[in-house]
């Protein structure tokens, strides 16, 4: 798709040459800390595919690769928080060195529910790799292992995040106009 800044979006904060440069040294980080090792890949759906597959390439040990979907729902106060696998994994865990590889980290709800899940399938080793992290907005505490870029309190769009299913397929991320993202 073009790098030219589409209606809706208001700035671009991460270009495609930023991100690939940034995504070559957390492969590199992350080559380093699994040396002699096979890792696997866990991608949550569909916000990781871009970054994962991008990082996945610059990763220079074993790589093995599985997915899975979640949806996410207020409770009845409308507060987020309560989040269920909708599409699980294909095989087991149990003895892997597992790196979960999230879009973005934001109240930490999301991957607080994913974390105790997949620690209660007995991997090796559990990890968190995330391509964004909105730090600011954390409401449960949450281990992030790698990441790639911390973000500003304002919606992004780009690189696999979407707004109602649309723009995950920019090459850079972006900030939202207010209006839209409101
Ligand atoms: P959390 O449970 O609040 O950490 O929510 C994380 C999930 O909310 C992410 O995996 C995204 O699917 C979604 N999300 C949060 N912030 C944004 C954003 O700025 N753009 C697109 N999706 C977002
Ligand atoms: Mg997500």
């Amino acid at each position: 798709m073009s790098t030219a800044l589409l209606p809706g979006l208001e700035r671009i904060l991460f270009t495609e040459e930023q991100i690939d440069q940034r995504i070559r040294e957390v492969g590199a980080e992350i080559s380093r800390h699994y040396q002699g090792k096979v890792v696997k890949l866990i991608g949550v759906l569909k916000g990781s595919v871009f970054f994962l597959t991008a990082l996945a390439r610059h990763i220079e040990v074993p790589v093995k690769i599985d997915f899975l979907g979640i949806s996410s729902f207020s409770n009845k106060n409308g507060a987020p928080g309560v989040v269920r696998i909708a599409k699980d994994l294909d095989d087991s865990i149990e003895g892997e060195d597992v790196l979960l590889v999230e879009d973005i980290v934001d109240t930490g709800f999301t991957l607080r529910y994913l974390l105790q899940t997949l620690a209660g399938r007995a991997p090796n080793s559990l990890a968190v790799c995330t391509f964004l992290d909105r730090n600011s907005r954390r409401i449960v505490q949450v281990p992030v292992d790698y990441r790639c870029f911390e973000i500003p309190d304002r919606f992004v769009v780009g690189f696999g995040l979407d707004y109602n299913q649309l723009y995950r397929n920019l090459s850079y991320v972006a900030v939202m106009k207010p209006e839209k993202s409101a």
